[in-house]
């Protein structure tokens, strides 16, 4: 389904405690210090609208949200609704999620991770442009604490599956375990599974927990086959 134009924020919502570029920031920094209060940070990957940041900031005032989103329009849409929801915990860098967790964010500087929905990139060409690549989840095992916790949701099996395998393959997360669907209250965590769920279709949802072992460098990406990417998986792991 083709994604409809983001909204444009109304010209007098003052987005400067909310929104942020990632070439204005100078890199490695710490994500706590883009926060008013020194709490601990959890990081979303692909923003989107903004539905799980505005959700998760309102809801959990003693934590920090901070969203990474390569659109424009839709990280603009994103701080535009942290701002009118007035909460101070939340705030969206508009950016490339591989260029921050590559040189952005220091070992352990993070609280908890989060990729809802990654664009699947269904092409064998395109396959490479997966933010759930090797690569970034080497980085995700270095840039969050111990005992943190990781989710992945999507609605591609195949891509699931993949990611869970490389997740497991750090040797930096105990086993997945399935993470459920949002409660009533908070019925959907973003807007795609909102659509996913109201169209049927099914979702797959992975939760791991980083454990005590320190990062080793390249180690994942040089024991994966070099075509691992382009080629599609479909090992059942959980
Ligand atoms: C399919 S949408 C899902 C949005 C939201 N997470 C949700 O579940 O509703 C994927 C989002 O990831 C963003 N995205 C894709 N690649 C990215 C990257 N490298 N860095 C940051 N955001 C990215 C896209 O612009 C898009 O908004």
């Amino acid at each position: 389904m083709p994604r409809r134009h983001p909204k444009k924020p109304p010209k007098d919502l003052d987005l400067s405690h909310h929104f942020r570029l990632l070439t204005e920031i100078e890199t490695p920094f710490d994500p706590t210090a883009l926060f008013s209060q020194q709490n601990p940070t959890e990081l979303e990957i692909g923003t989107g609208k903004g539905m799980f940041l505005t959700s998760a900031s309102s809801s959990t005032p003693e934590r920090n949200f901070l969203g990474i989103e390569v659109s424009a329009g839709y990280a603009r849409m994103a701080a535009s609704r942290l701002a009118a929801s007035s909460v101070t915990n939340g705030v969206v860098i508009h950016g490339d999620a591989m260029h921050l967790v590559r040189h952005g964010l220091p070992n352990a500087s993070l609280s908890g991770l989060h990729v809802y929905f990654p664009d699947p990139w269904w092409k064998a060409r395109h396959r490479k442009r997966r933010i759930l690549n090797p690569e970034f989840l080497q980085h995700a095992g270095r840039i969050l604490q111990t005992g943190s916790q990781f989710h992945i949701w999507t609605d591609v099996e195949e891509y699931f599956n993949e990611a869970v395998l490389v997740v497991n393959n750090t040797l930096l997360f105990g086993k997945a375990s399935n993470e459920s669907a949002g409660d009533l209250e908070n019925k959907y965590r973003t807007h795609f599974e909102r659509r996913s769920r109201l169209a049927g279709d099914p979702v797959w949802r992975a939760v791991f927990t980083r454990n005590e072992k320190p990062p080793q460098q390249n180690r994942l990406i040089a024991k994966l086959p070099h075509h691992f990417i382009a080629s599609p998986h479909t090992t059942k792991v959980l």
